[in-house]
């Protein structure tokens, strides 16, 4: 599905971009960090395999497969740095859409994760066949639920999980595709 043929895309202080092999050292800077690896489904990674990820990314020239996921960049708009990214998943019908989202602590309570995420959204309404657009938060993760809930996301059910080992309770949140004014 040609969501990279969107990107570069411009919020107001953040832009969407594709990962690059020259974002090497920010990726795995701020994903090495246990703060913010701690409520996420991956697991850090060794430099061999974070350069292997960033090599594969740059090689994908459509961007998101039905029952595949992708990465896509968030980037300072003043001078594109890196500064954090959004995890897209589609599933096998295409009709739905996951994300998961990470910035650098640095970066964190400016609203740039809400600028990047409301950006997504609109990106895969606008571009892609996806209905509903989903994602969760362990609810131990406060920055997070506040983020999905400012965006107006619904919490639409509670799940048990187990992340690195360690059980957890995960609130899952939608938001559906809206419906065209008539
Ligand atoms: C989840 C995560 C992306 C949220 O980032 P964030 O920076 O807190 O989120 P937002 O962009 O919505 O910023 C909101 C904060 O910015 C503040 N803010 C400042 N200027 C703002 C503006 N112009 N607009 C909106 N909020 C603004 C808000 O008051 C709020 O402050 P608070 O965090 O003290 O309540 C971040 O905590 C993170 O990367 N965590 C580690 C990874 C993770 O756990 N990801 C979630 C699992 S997928």
């Amino acid at each position: 599905m040609s969501l990279f043929l969107h990107l570069p895309h411009a919020c107001e202080r953040v832009r969407l971009r594709r990962l690059r092999v020259s974002d090497f050292r920010a990726f795995h800077g701020y994903r090495g960090d246990p703060e913010v690896a701690r409520y996420q489904g991956w697991a850090a990674t060794t430099e061999v395999e974070t350069e292997a990820l960033l090599r594969d990314l740059a090689r994908n020239a459509s961007g998101l497969e039905p029952g595949e996921w992708t990465q896509i960049g968030i980037a300072d708009s003043a001078d594109d740095r890196l500064i954090g990214d959004l995890g897209v998943g589609l599933s096998p019908d295409a009709r739905t859409a996951e994300f998961g989202v990470s910035l650098h602590p640095q970066f964190q309570h400016r609203g740039l994760a809400r600028e990047a995420v409301a950006g997504l959204i609109g990106l895969l309404f606008a571009h892609t066949p996806v209905q509903r657009v989903v994602a969760s938060s362990d609810v131990r993760n406060a920055p997070c639920l506040r983020l999905l809930e400012g965006l107006g996301l619904q919490h639409v059910g509670t799940a048990e999980a187990t992340y690195k080992g360690e059980a957890c309770t995960e609130r899952l949140y939608a938001i559906e595709r809206p419906v065209p004014a008539s």
